[in-house]
């Protein structure tokens, strides 16, 4: 379904056919549309008639079969990869030969995706948009390395049209924006199955300038995506990965986020207003024992728990420049400010950890793969100690990036 895209396309005037495997998902998604939309006429953006104009461009349906004369579609399924390959199948089948197939996965490797069609390769590539997808200005768009530069030109057009920014991106496990967050959220957990209150951390990290810490996120992006997006970064990345208890026992008891009105917070009467809420601190005990009952962190400052979650987050990113997933560390930089809400006068990831000083963030993050016991989610990157030892800024330059498109 995608109701968030399709919701995007129609705002600016574009026509969607959105497709769902069953009346009752597709009557829900059809709601979620006309929602995001007559929000906004009761808010006075828009004028009731604008509001009907934009929602008769959406047109629901049950068969591919209305997918023929489609320009793009962007295949918005869970995460899971048998899935969207048997999706790709069908799309194969039924649209035009010249119509883009994009994936709107958050970590899947593209190939993955597109691996039963792979003759169709050059019309296939990632067109990921970021929770709430009709809010976020990011448009990241990912290019393998069969991807027709046509295509590639097209999709940038697409994003522009829905006026976001577009920014290309290399292929791999979580892509750019994903990739470089996905400690953000482990750092998180490692703390809290120390004893840190969840929503201690989120205050230090809303007091960094972030939209919203860690948790509430989680509870805006849903349980289910949290949970897949955690478990294919664990499988890519497992000797840098740290999966904690809690979410999967918050998942079982269907407390799914906002959507749920009840996720690490509490959101009464279908508010988007976070609640704490009493009913955690037995969820955190149990995550607790069952991770092993680890030390508690002891007294930190809030100084300390940005340094915890987003070093490792700088060193993930140092990753991706080294890997050139971006072709320069500006691309990143926007990304994360337009897709996470990193605080824009930090100047994105990168920018600010020029100015807190690769050397800082080497040794800080030495000294908490000790004080945690776990080195191997901690352990600075080669790219970030090389600049640390030669006393060179992070920053990946655009005359010295190699372009691969
Ligand atoms: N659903 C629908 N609409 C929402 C929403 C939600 N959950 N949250 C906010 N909105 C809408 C509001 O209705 C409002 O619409 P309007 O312009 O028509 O009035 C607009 O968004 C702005 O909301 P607010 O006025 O409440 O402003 P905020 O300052 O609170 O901004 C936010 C809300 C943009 C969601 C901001 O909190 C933010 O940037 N949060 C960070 C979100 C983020 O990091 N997203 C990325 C998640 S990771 C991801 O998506 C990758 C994926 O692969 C998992």
């Amino acid at each position: 379904m995608g109701s968030g895209i399709a919701t995007a396309c129609i705002m600016v005037g574009i026509r969607v056919v959105v497709k769902e495997i069953n009346q009752q998902f597709l009557d829900a998604g059809m709601g979620r549309i006309a929602d995001n939309v007559n929000v906004r006429v009761a808010k006075k953006k828009l004028s009731q008639e604008k509001a009907d104009a934009m929602l008769a461009l959406a047109r629901g349906t049950l068969d591919y079969a209305d997918f023929r004369d489609c320009d793009m579609v962007i295949e918005a399924a869970l995460e899971q990869i048998p899935l969207k390959q048997a999706i790709f199948a069908d799309l194969a089948k039924h649209c035009r030969p010249d119509c883009i197939l994009a994936t709107n996965t958050s970590t899947i490797d593209i190939d993955l995706v597109s691996e039963k069609i792979k003759d169709q390769s050059p019309r296939v590539l990632g067109a990921h948009f970021f929770s709430p997808a009709h809010v976020m200005p990011l448009f990241e768009i990912i290019r393998t390395g069969s991807t027709d530069p046509d295509v590639l030109h097209a999709t940038i057009a697409f994003g522009k049209r829905l006026r976001k920014t577009p920014v290309t991106v290399g292929n791999c496990t979580g892509f750019a924006v994903n990739r470089v967050f996905f400690p953000y959220g482990m750092a998180a957990s490692i703390l809290v199955d120390r004893g840190v209150h969840p929503y201690e951390i989120d205050k230090a990290i809303k007091a960094f300038g972030m939209p919203m810490g860690p948790f509430r996120l989680n509870d805006l992006v849903g349980m289910e995506v949290a949970i897949s997006v955690a478990k294919n970064f664990t499988d890519n990345f497992p000797e840098r990965c740290y999966m904690s208890p809690l979410m999967g026992l918050l998942f079982g008891d269907k407390r799914l986020g906002e959507r749920t009105a009840a996720g690490f917070y509490r959101y009464p009467k279908g508010s988007r207003k976070e609640q704490p809420d009493p009913d955690l601190a037995g969820y955190l005990d149990r995550a607790r024992g069952q991770a092993g009952n680890p030390p508690p962190a002891g007294k930190l400052s809030p100084q300390d728990i940005v340094e915890i979650i987003f070093f490792p987050v700088v060193n993930e990113a140092c990753r991706c420049l080294d890997e050139r997933i971006v072709v320069k560390s500006g691309d990143l930089d926007i990304a994360c400010v337009m897709g996470m809400g990193f605080p824009p006068y930090r100047g994105g990831v990168i920018k600010w950890a020029d100015m807190v000083g690769a050397r800082h963030v080497v040794s800080r993050l030495e000294h908490f793969g000790k004080t945690f016991n776990n080195p191997g989610f901690f352990a600075p990157c080669d790219y970030l100690k090389r600049k640390a030892a030669q006393g060179q800024p992070l920053e990946l330059l655009p005359e010295l990036a190699r372009s691969k498109m």
